[in-house]
């Protein structure tokens, strides 16, 4: 069976597709992180107008390199929520179209979904599973107890930790996006500066909630200040971040007693947190997931891959009157498709 899944949630305009007996065919990207640089974060219009430029090339590289024309796909899945509702838009009416003109199933997938379930082209994970989620938009912890069964511990209060990573760059005169950029300056400078590491011992509501908004300002005034080395800051606010995220993940895995830990988004791509978690799960005898780096930032290869899962475990598809959303969570989204789906039933009462 070969899935064909476009993601536009964001910046990047991306097509993949994916073959469930030989893996990933083709994997396309195209970023928009030149066009944004400007701007210091993404800028929606700008993001929704190239998407509508390159989404067709795009397609039509992924099938080029996987040697395969639009009869050969048997599926379409793509990313119906959450992101920039303009960019998402885009690949949802690309995605319709395909299924409408080919008459093939069309199948949902939540963008964060996506990211946690990349880890899967990988790895072979038993469940239930703890997954951090870190990106540009998110930073959330659930335990994934099964495919489309997801129970939602935590999430940031105000921004995400890859924003945080972004926004401090901007501060730093680093550029964008920060956060790879911030990964290679610590590794010259020194932890000197002890940054707040907001919530790490709430033991209440916020026990799995992050908040990163004080942790950047406490950056933003150390700047100001002139005193310490550029690379000192960046290295003392990754430490930071990095504690927060690994602390709270380690206290819920031992908490709920779950071996398995995946880390999934942008930001899993950080060497420090890929170094720290290991670290401190070997203490604890349990063990941490990451999805290849070219699979960490977005890309349409981990949606086509849940849409098969999706199908294929479940069979669940939409119609063509099926509604992106902006913001949702990845476990009342879940609600949402089979509230969707049992409502339908068929495509034919979506026409
Ligand atoms: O998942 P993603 O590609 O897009 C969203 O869905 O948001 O994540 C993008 C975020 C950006 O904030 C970027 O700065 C961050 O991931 N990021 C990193 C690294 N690579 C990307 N943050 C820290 N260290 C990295 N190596
Ligand atoms: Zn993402």
């Amino acid at each position: 069976m070969k899935v064909l899944g476009i993601e536009t949630s964001c910046d990047d305009t991306a097509v993949a597709i994916y073959d469930n007996e030989k893996g990933i065919l083709s994997n396309v990207v195209s970023s928009q992180v030149k066009l944004h640089e400007e701007w210091g974060g993404v800028y929606p219009d700008l993001a929704a107008r190239e998407h509508t430029k390159n989404i067709i090339p795009v397609l039509d590289k992924a099938l080029k390199d996987a040697n395969l024309s639009l009869k050969d796909i048997d599926i379409i899945a793509f990313t119906a929520a959450p992101g920039l509702i303009v960019s998402l838009v885009i690949g949802i009416s690309a995605a319709k179209s395909l299924a409408w003109t080919l008459n093939k199933p069309l199948v949902p997938v939540h963008h964060i979904e996506a990211h946690i379930f990349a880890v899967f082209l990988k790895h072979e994970i038993n469940y239930p599973f703890l997954a951090l989620v870190v990106s540009g938009g998110h930073t959330e912890l659930y335990i994934i107890k099964a495919f489309e069964d997801y129970q939602y511990l935590g999430g940031t209060l105000d921004d995400a930790v890859g924003e945080a990573y972004d926004k401090v760059a901007r501060m730093l005169n680093l550029g964008y996006p920060g956060g790879p950029i911030i990964d290679k300056l610590s590794k010259s400078g020194k932890p000197q500066i002890s940054f707040p590491r907001p919530l790490i011992k709430d033991k209440d509501k916020h026990k799995y909630n992050f908040s990163f908004s004080g942790l950047k300002s406490a950056v933003l005034r150390e700047t100001e200040k002139n005193f310490y080395k550029i690379e000192d800051i960046a290295t003392s606010f990754q430490e930071a971040a990095v504690d927060v995220l690994t602390t709270k993940t380690i206290k819920a895995a031992i908490e709920f007693n779950i071996q398995n830990i995946v880390v999934a988004g942008g930001v899993s791509a950080n060497s420090r947190l890929r170094e720290k978690l290991l670290e401190e799960a070997k203490k604890h005898n349990l063990n941490v997931y990451f999805p290849p780096l070219y699979l960490c930032t977005d890309n349409a290869a981990m949606v086509a891959f849940t849409g098969y899962k999706r199908f294929s475990e479940k069979g669940t598809t939409v119609g063509f009157d099926f509604e992106g959303k902006a913001r949702i969570r990845m476990d009342k989204f879940v609600e949402y498709i089979k509230e969707y789906y049992n409502s339908k039933k068929s495509i034919a009462n979506c026409l």
